[in-house]
């Protein structure tokens, strides 16, 4: 480390620093401890301990990681286990110092749980401006569209809230799922009617799948790309990124859990900021990838030796990057 004195006095800094988090599942937010009581909940005879949560959170792959989250999701019965789960995230932010957060929710998932999406929504927006007055972040919602769960009808339902909502938080639909097995390009029509609409877009690609995927996101209209660790395996595509100034949601840890990359040490992040691409940075899902967002910058500045300049950077390029309106005055940089 040579920009810091230790670990301590990089820690204050990254603590002190006001952050937006644009890339967070609200899914994939909820704690071990909430997962145990919800599942011992809905079964009484099961008794299930936040250890063996625990247990559930180690994989080799994505498939495996979206398994783990599908399994958990669907242990939500009713709407207010999503206010609560809102609130508690907009709480864990608070307690980071992330002033603004971009949050995809899974809500038209809610089907196949029983849930009817719209009362997920309204439950969300009521638990994220719960915590909002009690000091939370400002929030924007992302309708995120699940590939494996049928794009084509997740994906109308999606664009549905996704529209019917805007005038109470939401910002934009997301792709979320495994790229790698159903490509980014079957969301072309999704994409297209949602710009047709003028509600923004965001796609996971170049996570699990290479650097065509974050081409085919871009082709159908993605304005960010989610993670897109695979950029590096095309110079070009590099380059695109970086004069056109697309955002990049990068979530190492994430990376590292799922396999993405081999290591921290490893991951693209700190090359493209120091190329000069917009990069921000996030935790996706942060208790399934044993991570937060000041843990994230913590690692991602001792792995590279980022300077406090690059670490600012990263902060601001994730407002610069927001879909939402962020109020900006009265945060020190
Ligand atoms: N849904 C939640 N987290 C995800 C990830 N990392 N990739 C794809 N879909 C997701
Ligand atoms: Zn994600």
């Amino acid at each position: 480390m040579t920009h810091f004195t230790d670990t301590v006095e990089l820690n204050e800094f990254i603590s002190g620093l006001p952050k937006a988090e644009l890339h967070l599942h609200l899914e994939g937010s909820v704690q071990p401890e909430v997962w145990a009581r919800l599942a011992g909940r809905n079964d009484p005879h099961l008794s299930v301990t936040p250890d063996d949560i625990r247990e559930m959170l180690k994989y080799n792959s994505l498939s495996d990681f979206l398994f783990a989250f599908m399994a958990l999701t669907s242990c939500f019965r009713e709407p207010d286990d999503f206010r609560l789960a809102a609130l508690e995230c907009g709480r864990e932010l608070a307690r980071h110092n992330v002033v603004y957060a971009e949050i995809h929710t899974s809500a038209a998932a809610g089907l196949s749980i029983g849930i009817p999406p719209r009362e997920i929504m309204d439950a969300v927006i009521t638990g994220l401006n719960e915590a909002r007055s009690e000091g939370g972040p400002e929030w924007g919602l992302i309708v995120d569209v699940i590939r494996e769960m049928a794009v084509k009808d997740q994906g109308e339902i999606g664009l549905e809230l996704a529209m019917e909502y805007r005038n109470r938080g939401v910002v934009a639909i997301g792709l979320g799922g495994n790229e790698a097995k159903i490509p980014t390009s079957e969301a072309a029509a999704l994409f297209r009617a949602a710009r047709d609409a003028g509600m923004h877009r965001t796609a996971h690609a170049g996570e699990a799948a290479g650097p065509e995927s974050i081409r085919q996101a871009l082709d159908i209209g993605a304005e960010r790309i989610g993670h897109g660790v695979a950029a590096r395996e095309d110079p070009e595509l590099l380059c695109l990124l970086r004069d056109f100034r697309i955002p990049l949601e990068m979530c190492p840890s994430s990376n590292v859990c799922t396999g993405a990359v081999a290591s921290m040490e490893e991951h693209p992040i700190a090359d493209y900021l120091r190329q000069g691409l917009l990069v921000t940075l996030s935790t996706d899902d942060p208790p399934f990838f044993h991570t937060d967002m000041n843990t994230e910058y913590a690692r991602v500045a001792e792995a590279f030796d980022l300077s406090p300049a690059e670490i600012i950077q990263l902060s601001k390029n994730a407002f610069d990057a927001a879909f939402g309106v962020i109020p900006k005055s009265g945060f020190r940089f």
